[in-house]
């Protein structure tokens, strides 16, 4: 019997998997103690569902061979991560074009290294993942924040007016804007971008000669009927500073693997990339996370396809249960990612709790034991909304919602 056969005789994803007492972050919170409930985790972006078969099945083969040694991704990697793209995102590549990297995170912070000096300044979208924010700041360039706005039908978008401004102001003052780190789909508001912004955007960055960074970890986890296109297509081949990031961690739920494909399609960038992550010395990937990329590439598209439709079904019985149970929540279109974002400014004005939608949050995970992101950890923006990770069993958002509704009274 293989790893995973305990989990592939069907993709049951109502099935409740106890993660306690697996070092997760999402499970194993130190405010879990004797005599209260434990806290229901709805908020870091890792889902509560067994990875899929053919993924647990190869990390198990590998298991079972006794050597752990150095491992190199073998051009099969690049022609599987090719394939998928070319399948599920329109997206063609050569092999050459995209190459395994750590993750995400180290990769936009390769991607300052190798496009940006110190003291540069970084444009970023707020309200965003917090790390576009750490990141930049973390390696010494300078963040300038324009924020998102709101579009005709009270949608998310993205200023390009402000931008344009922002980066006028900013080449005048001897400090020009160096790179633009953008989220596709967006986290947290959940926008896939349309091809017009994404055109719209490659302009902006090539007319003021920014390196693009863009972030497209969400990118297979698409709920509605806007269609994703990769910046890579968008751009196409040979395109300049612009370095895509994108990986299995979260279409597949292996993120505590550590993964990601670097997308670059021009020898130049590529060399830029490969050289900062070669000093840093991630240039050999993981046994266990390219077995289960490899396997996830080639076998996983059946379990996405239910994935979706699951994740789907989420977001409707969220928006079914706030509109039932607690009125005057406002729900962003959740187009891509499991990550709906809420605005709760009514409900904090109605509980006298004045902005603060963070000091709500907490007593949300201390008294009513469900615990979501606040949103001012995505920027100042993001103050009065609250992050709520759905993909979990249903069963489990249900509870989670129930306790919600229970501490509001
Ligand atoms: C937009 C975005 N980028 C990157 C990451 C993390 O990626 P990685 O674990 O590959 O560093 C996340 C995880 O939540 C994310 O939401």
């Amino acid at each position: 019997m293989g790893l995973g056969s305990e989990y592939s005789r069907r993709m049951d994803f109502d099935r409740i998997i106890d993660r306690s007492g697996t070092l997760s972050l999402k499970w194993d919170n130190p405010k879990n103690v004797p005599g209260k409930p434990g806290i229901i985790p709805l908020w870091v972006a890792d889902m509560d569902f067994a990875a899929p078969p053919a993924v647990l099945e190869a990390i198990g083969k590998r298991a079972m061979h006794p050597i752990f040694g150095y491992t190199t991704a073998t051009r099969g990697y690049s022609e599987a991560v090719s394939a998928w793209y070319a399948a599920r995102q329109g997206l063609e590549l050569q092999p050459d074009d995209v190459f395994m990297g750590p993750a995400v995170i180290p990769g936009i912070a390769a991607a300052l290294q190798a496009f940006t000096e110190k003291g540069d300044a970084v444009m970023i979208n707020p309200p965003v993942y917090h790390p576009f924010f750490s990141s930049p700041e973390d390696n010494e360039r300078r963040v300038v924040a324009v924020p998102l706005a709101r579009g005709a039908e009270g949608d998310w978008a993205m200023d390009f007016e402000a931008m344009e401004k922002a980066a006028a102001e900013a080449a005048a003052s001897g400090s020009p804007i160096r790179a633009i780190i953008v989220s596709s789909p967006h986290n947290p508001v959940g926008r896939v971008w349309s091809e017009g912004e994404l055109e719209s955007l490659l302009a902006f960055a090539r007319r003021r000669d920014l390196a693009l960074i863009c972030d497209e970890i969400h990118s297979d986890i698409i709920l509605g009927d806007r269609p994703f296109r990769s910046m890579a297509s968008v751009a196409g081949p040979g395109a300049r500073k612009l370095v895509v990031l994108s990986g299995p961690n979260k279409t597949f739920n292996i993120a505590g693997l550590h993964i990601c494909n670097v997308i670059a399609r021009d020898p130049d960038t590529r060399r830029a990339m490969t050289r900062v992550l070669g000093a840093w010395g991630f240039d050999l990937p993981n046994a266990f996370s390219l077995a289960a990329a490899m396997a996830a590439y080639r076998e996983g598209a059946p379990w996405l396809d239910e994935l979706l439709e699951y994740l789907r079904g989420n977001y409707r019985f969220l928006l079914d249960f706030l509109a039932e149970r607690v009125p005057g929540i406002g729900v962003s279109k959740l187009e891509g990612s499991y990550l709906a974002w809420l605005d709760i400014h009514a409900l904090l004005e109605r509980l006298g709790e004045g902005k603060s939608e963070r000091n709500f949050a907490l007593r949300l995970e201390e008294e009513g034991r469900v615990r979501l992101s606040p949103g001012s950890g995505f920027g100042k923006e993001g103050e009065g909304y609250l992050r709520l990770n759905l993909a979990c069993p249903r069963s489990l958002l249900a509870e989670g919602l129930e306790r919600f509704t229970r501490l509001i009274g």
